[in-house]
């Protein structure tokens, strides 16, 4: 009997109705992305080819992906890409994903009024989408990103070069501010961070594809999910210019408790908080004296 052969509509309506009944959130929109992921090709070009054949070979891979798609892979993982500040990052199982919420800091920086040639740190840089697009828009920036993961280290040296940074983003591994003490000059205009701050009781409550797949060290910070935003606050006046400004991301609970914690530290001048787009307290900007 002869094989049947395909065409990219039908799988992707077989797709999108086996997710469904997989309980996966956006159904057509994976099958889309994962399809058009295989096919190389954009989700407008697949509408434009829906008649075109798909041959067994890209079928065979196909039903792996959808089989980790169904086992709750998130799709950036499955497809090694995620977009951040326009730009295309690779990302995989060693970093968190890049959240849309996390470009408003990179926006608040580039916003800012300030002299040509500032030195900036990232502590935690994960897949070094913050520090990257900083890099891209800032050429003449110093640039220095951390993580205590040399897992993520690795991520980000494959960004920093497939965006021709790797020249003026300086890589560091260690927690917190410890790569720093060693450094000729450790003060800087700049201190950014997305730090982890989940409450780890709030494991369960996050959805497979965060809870299962995503890195715990990027994720989960102690019982209150402050243990990593409570020694930054705390430790990034020393190791920054005067008028040098510490901004970094919070959950969207955590303003207040937040608000206790700069309050605590007389060396800041003044500080504010940035809204994302569900009008919540996101991204903290503090100023030292
Ligand atoms: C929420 S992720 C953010 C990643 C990336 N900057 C982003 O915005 O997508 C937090 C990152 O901080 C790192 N990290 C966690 N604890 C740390 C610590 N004590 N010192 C340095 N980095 C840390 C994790 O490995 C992870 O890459």
């Amino acid at each position: 009997m002869a094989t049947k052969i395909w065409h990219v509509l039908e799988l992707l309506e077989w797709t999108t109705g086996y997710f469904e009944k997989h309980n996966i959130p956006n159904p057509r929109l994976d099958a889309e992305v994962l399809l058009g992921h295989l096919l190389k090709k954009s989700r407008l070009q697949l509408y434009l080819h829906f008649d075109m054949p798909v041959f067994q070979e890209d079928l065979t891979v196909f039903r792996e992906l959808i089989k980790k798609r169904i086992a709750r892979t998130p799709i950036s993982y499955l497809t090694n890409h995620k977009e951040f500040m326009s730009l295309d990052f690779y990302v995989d199982e060693r970093v968190l994903i890049p959240r849309p919420e996390t470009e408003f800091i990179v926006e608040t920086i580039l916003k800012a009024k300030e002299g040509p040639s500032q030195r900036l740190l990232e502590i935690g840089t994960g897949s070094g989408v913050i520090a990257t697009a900083l890099a891209v828009n800032k050429a003449e920036w110093e640039i220095i990103a951390t993580d205590i993961s040399n897992d993520a280290l690795a991520v980000v040296e494959k960004n920093r070069v497939a965006h021709d940074c790797a020249g003026r983003i300086t890589l560091l591994h260690g927690d917190l501010f410890e790569p720093i003490k060693a450094l000729e000059s450790p003060r800087f205009n700049w201190i950014v961070s997305n730090p982890p701050y989940v409450m780890t009781s709030e494991r369960d409550t996050l959805s497979p594809e965060i809870r299962d797949y995503e890195p715990h060290i990027a994720l989960f910070a102690g019982e209150d999910g402050l243990s990593v935003i409570r020694r930054l606050v705390a430790e990034a006046p020393n190791y920054l210019h005067p008028e040098g400004k510490l901004i970094f991301e919070i959950g969207d609970k955590q303003a207040e408790s937040v608000k206790a914690l700069l309050e605590e530290q007389p060396a800041y001048q003044n500080y504010r908080f940035i809204k994302d787009y569900a009008g919540k307290d996101r991204v903290v900007l503090a100023t030292v004296e």
